[in-house]
This record gives structure tokens, C-alpha cells and sequence, in this order.
């Protein structure tokens, strides 16, 4: 399918020779990672059999979790990190750990890439793809300390509501990642979405609530400025795996 100007724009910026190299995790032609319309199909129907990880060897995924695993480095995660402000301002004020950020939007990552490398940062691995064929696929269980999901798309429209984040089949995902004792944190300004998060996980006996993680101005996402420019409230949630 052809791509539309501004992620052409985008990738073209991304080439830059100027720049350090790139943090992207290139998915290649993955088809699980980069799944065209009959993949998609397949991946939500689960559909036996399920599809497998088509070249272990040469996933960009898995090598981001085996180079933190070899340097003894704790691996965060960001579901849908936008254009990358919270995944940015974390991993500068945290060099020690790695932070994994996917977001479906190929055009963000490529300019949250440029935006981290001319920032210098070293420690993020940027992934265009879904978010949720990441976690079932390749990230390796038990391999998270902390996973944030920072103001999802709410879905409003009821006939949409499957694609909520929140929802038992992708919270299984996040608690499979995650290690015994690593942390879940949520943020959104939906009032009514964010009771449906909270019921979800806290419905899971296999987390328990903790206090909610606090991000200073560093650490705030694109739309929460927004959101909070606009007078809205922001709710947050944080869990941890039991174990
Ligand atoms: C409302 S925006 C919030 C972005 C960012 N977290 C922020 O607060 O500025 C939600 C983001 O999640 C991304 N997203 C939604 N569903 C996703 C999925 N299943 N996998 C990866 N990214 C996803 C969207 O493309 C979008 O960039």
C-alpha cells in the first residue's frame, strides 16, 4: 500500500546521515509485527494455528531485550508512546534502564527516532508497530519491570469498544510480560474509560494497586499537556504483579 506524504516526509527525516544511529527496531517485512489485512484477521481471531515468530534469529524485538538481558539492564515499556515526550523524559532521567516504546503510527516513530537521537539518548528502542502482536509475540515473558499505558485511545463508540487497551485479553499480555513485582501504570483523562481500566486489572487477583506513579513536567505526555491546558483531570492507576 502506497504511504501517505507525511510519513514519507517523516522517514526521509529519519535517513538523515547527520544524525546518530537510528533507535528504530526495523520489523522488515515481519508479518506478525507489520501484519497486512489477512494477518490482522488471523492474529484476532487467534486463529489456530497461531501464527510463530517467522525468524526468531532476526528479530529487532528480541534483540532489544537480549542486549538489556546480557547488560543486566531493566527493560520498561510504553504502549502507544505518541510522539514519545513520556518515553523520551523517562529514559533520560532513568540511563540505567531500556525502554521499549511501540506505537502503531509509523510516522510518529519515525519523528519521535530523530527526536531522541538528536536529544543524544541511547537507551530506547522505537517500534512501529501493534502494540498488542508485540506483547503476545515478542517480548519475552517475564522480562518487564515497568509497562506504562499513558492515555490510550479511548474508543468511545460502544460498536468500537473492542479496540480499549484495557481490556482482560490485553491485560494477560501486560502481566505475562511483566517480571514477579514489576509495575502496570495508567494514565488517562476519560473518566468513564478509566473506571473501565481500573476495573479490569484490579478484577485480576494477580496484581495488586500500589500508589500511582507520579510524572513531573519531564515526564508528561503530548496530550496530558493538552489535557491539562484544557482544564481536565487527569486519572492515574498504578499496579503491581504479585509474586
Ligand atoms: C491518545 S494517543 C496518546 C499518545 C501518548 N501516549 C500521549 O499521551 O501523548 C494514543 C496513541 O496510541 C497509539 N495506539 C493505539 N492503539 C495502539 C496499539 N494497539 N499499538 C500501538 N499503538 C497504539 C495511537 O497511534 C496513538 O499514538
Amino acid at each position: 500500500m502506497p504511504r501517505d506524504r507525511h510519513v514519507n516526509r517523516a522517514l526521509a527525516l529519519q535517513r538523515d546521515p547527520n544524525l546518530p544511529p537510528s533507535l528504530a527496531l526495523e520489523p522488515g517485512a515481519c508479518p506478525i509485527m507489520r501484519p497486512d489485512g489477512a494477518m490482522k484477521e488471523r492474529l484476532e481471531r487467534h486463529e489456530a494455528p497461531l501464527p510463530v515468530c517467522p525468524d526468531p534469529e532476526k528479530c529487532p524485538v528480541r534483540a532489544f531485550f537480549a542486549s538489556a538481558a546480557a547488560a543486566g539492564a531493566p527493560v520498561e515499556l510504553e504502549v502507544g508512546s505518541g510522539y514519545g515526550r513520556f518515553a523520551m523524559g523517562h529514559a533520560a532521567a532513568h540511563p540505567e534502564i531500556r525502554f521499549f516504546a511501540v506505537e502503531q503510527d509509523e510516522a510518529r516513530v519515525a519523528r519521535t527516532d530523530v527526536a531522541s537521537r538528536k536529544r543524544g539518548l541511547s537507551n530506547v528502542g522505537w517500534l512501529a508497530g501493534e502494540a498488542r502482536y508485540a506483547l503476545e509475540y515478542c517480548v519475552p515473558p517475564g522480562s518487564v519491570s515497568a509497562a506504562f499505558v499513558l492515555f490510550p485511545d479511548p474508543w468511545p463508540k460502544d460498536r468500537h469498544a473492542r479496540n480499549r487497551f484495557f481490556r482482560a485479553p490485553n491485560v494477560e499480555l501486560v502481566w505475562r510480560a511483566l517480571k514477579p513485582g514489576g509495575a502496570l501504570h495508567a494514565a488517562t483523562d476519560d473518566a468513564s474509560y478509566f473506571a473501565e481500566a481500573v476495573a479490569a486489572v484490579d478484577s485480576d487477583p494477580r496484581f495488586e494497586r500500589v500508589e500511582p506513579y507520579w510524572r513531573g513536567p519531564d515526564e508528561q505526555t503530548d496530550f496530558e499537556r493538552k489535557f491539562l491546558a484544557q482544564g481536565k483531570t487527569v486519572n492515574r492507576a498504578s499496579w503491581r504483579k504479585r509474586g
